[in-house]
């Protein structure tokens, strides 16, 4: 099986063993405590199921400055977009050396991990902006990626942490969510080899489905993970519910038992095109998969990238950064000279009018009107929960 990052096995900080859990509840109850917001909880479920190996928890300023610069930690780890827990408030941990992560997504704040600090240092605003230039690309407050990070707080608290939990994942999405380590062995079970992984925030429309087929036969793949971001996204993106739901019926209906796995993982959606679309690919080879599609504008949001600055990042990263390789897709489309969902590349003669396009504005207007969206763009099951959602 594909190696995890940067190790020769897995690792997940959550506290498995049930005595160990309760021991580490116990000792957390009588910490200092600092309420997460919703980015940090996200990297510690994401350090919890193995996702983020080998980092064993948040970075510091010189790591953080090094990984956005160069894409690499201070000790040469190969890492695309930094891991912070920051705040404006240290009132009640300065000076502690342990201290309880409180989860902002459950009620009572019940605590979702515990943290030895290493260091608290406070980023200048030069350096909050280095960073969102080099992460995201861009310095505009309009981008909502960009809106999230300049709230988070400028102290950065760094340490080494240990995970209680999977905050409110694993009770809400108790079919879908899945660890990396869980993945790993399911994929291990299965007797799958090649494995493309297909990132997604959306439900799935006919040219998505298409796009993992295409994947898999050109790859020669054992099995397809969708891995589905269940955590949190901007205003007016579909729930991750709803996602779940179209998936799991357009998986049922349509693709051939046992040659697709639905899962997804607990992380906020960052919108930041080609780092994001780098730390998919490192998350995906922790969890086992040997491929991760990157089409169109991939973690994109609005006009902020090109669609496919997201498949030129790869180019460009040093040869050693990772296993896992990327399948890079053509934009794709139904093509009513073909009949068929095609690679815009991969076709000849073809006018724009000739694909069915739908704008996400213009399908949700249908949706919310009650109005299916053409069998050429959706599947008539996906099309009927869009429609009842967006009925509500
Ligand atoms: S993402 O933010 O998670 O990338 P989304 O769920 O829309 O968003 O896309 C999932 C994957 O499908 C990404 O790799 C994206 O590039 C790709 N994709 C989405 N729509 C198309 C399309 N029409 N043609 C090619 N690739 C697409």
């Amino acid at each position: 099986m594909i190696k995890p990052h940067g190790a020769s096995a897995l690792k997940p900080l959550v506290v498995a063993d049930p005595e160990q859990n309760r021991q580490l509840q116990a000792e957390a109850e009588t910490l200092p405590s600092l309420l997460l917001n919703s980015a940090a909880a996200a990297n510690a479920v994401m350090l919890g199921a193995g996702y983020f190996t080998p980092l064993e928890g948040f970075m510091n300023i010189a790591d953080t400055m090094s990984v956005a610069s160069g894409m690499r930690t201070t000790n040469g780890l190969f890492w695309p977009v930094p891991i912070l827990n920051l705040t404006d408030d240290i009132g009640r941990i300065e000076g502690a050396g342990r201290i309880a992560l409180r989860d902002p997504h459950t009620d009572g704040n019940p605590v979702l991990a515990v943290m030895n600090v290493a260091s608290i240092e406070a980023f200048n605003s030069d350096q909050i902006a280095t960073i969102i230039k080099q992460v995201y690309g861009t310095s505009d407050a309009a981008h909502p990626g960009v809106a999230v990070f300049r709230n988070l707080g400028r102290y950065c608290i760094a340490g080494d942490i240990e995970v209680l939990n999977f905050s409110y994942f694993r009770d809400e999405f108790s079919d879908t969510f899945r660890t990396a380590v869980e993945i790993r062995e399911e994929i291990e079970s299965r007797g799958w080899s090649k494995v493309v992984a297909f990132q997604t925030r959306n439900p799935m429309h006919l040219a998505h489905e298409e796009l993992c087929r295409m994947a898999q036969e050109r790859i020669g793949a054992d099995g397809i993970v969708i891995h589905m971001l269940l955590g949190k996204l901007k205003k007016g993106d579909i729930p991750a519910s709803v996602r779940n739901e179209c998936i799991r019926k357009m998986v049922e209906v349509y693709f051939p038992e046992n040659t697709v796995m639905v899962n997804g993982y607990g992380f906020d959606m960052l919108y930041a095109g080609p780092r994001e679309a780098v730390l998919h690919a490192v998350f995906r080879q922790n969890m086992g998969a040997t491929h991760l599609i990157v089409g169109r504008d991939h973690a994109g949001v609005g006009d902020f990238y090109g669609a496919f600055d997201a498949q030129d990042i790869f180019e460009h990263l040093p040869d050693d950064a990772l296993e896992i390789e990327i399948f890079p897709a053509d934009h794709t489309a139904w093509s009513r000279k073909l009949n068929r969902v095609v690679m815009m590349r991969e076709v000849e003669d073809h006018t724009p009018d000739d694909y069915i396009i739908l704008s996400g504005t213009r399908l949700r207007e249908m949706l919310s009107q009650g109005v299916a969206p053409p069998p050429e763009f959706s599947r008539p099951e996906v099309a009927r929960i869009l429609m009842e959602h967006y009925r509500l």
